[in-house]
């Protein structure tokens, strides 16, 4: 049994779908802990009533990204956790820390990566007006959303659409994306170098 924690910045439903997951026996990881940088994260009431201990850390009280950093470090070592899932997570990580957690930090992006990277992923590509788009859970790099992929599923953008009900079908594959990438990593299917 893995144990993860799982960083976040807003929602968190893509945290709930990880939780509701983790609630099956067979499901190869232990959601131990959840990291929040904004102190006002509707996941953090998720976590909470899951029974999951969260940590607050605002990167406004740090002078430096590698004190910041330092501190993620910290508590997950406390934590002992073997896996970090970034979940909405809006903070960019350093080399160092993505070094120190090669190949255990993921990440998920609303769009078919390399495509529309950065933030707004979803409207960028609304506004481009293609097709499909999707969205991907990666394995994290020290560059933004970059790294190995582990998971793609596809939307469809037909001509009627807008922007609301794409956003709509994009979280519910993210939700199922998020869930299979991690069961990858967790039972080292997945093996990257
Ligand atoms: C998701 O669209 C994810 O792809 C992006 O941020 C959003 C987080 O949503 N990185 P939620 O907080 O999990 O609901």
């Amino acid at each position: 049994m893995k144990q993860v924690a799982v960083c976040i910045s807003g929602n968190g439903s893509n945290l709930q779908a990880l939780i509701d997951a983790a609630a099956s026996p067979d499901y190869p990881v232990n959601i131990a802990h959840v990291i929040s940088n904004n102190p006002e994260a509707y996941g953090i009431t998720r976590a909470k009533n899951a029974g999951i201990s969260v940590s607050i850390v605002d990167h406004k009280a740090f002078s430096s990204r590698q004190a910041f950093d330092q501190e993620l470090d910290n508590i997950c070592q406390e934590h002992a956790i073997d896996i970090i899932c970034l979940a909405g997570f809006m903070r960019l990580l350093s080399s160092w820390f993505v070094s120190k957690w090669h190949n255990k930090i993921l990440n998920i992006h609303p769009s078919l990566l390399p495509a529309f990277k950065g933030i707004n992923a979803i409207e960028q590509a609304f506004q481009a007006g293609v097709k499909q788009t999707g969205c991907t859970v990666h394995l994290v790099r020290p560059a933004m959303d970059e790294g190995p992929v582990l998971v793609q599923k596809t939307i469809d953008i037909e001509p009627g659409d807008t922007l609301e009900a794409v956003k709509e079908k994009m979280h519910a594959i993210e939700h199922t994306s998020y869930i299979q990438a991690l069961e990858q990593v967790a039972t080292g299917k997945y093996q990257a170098r």
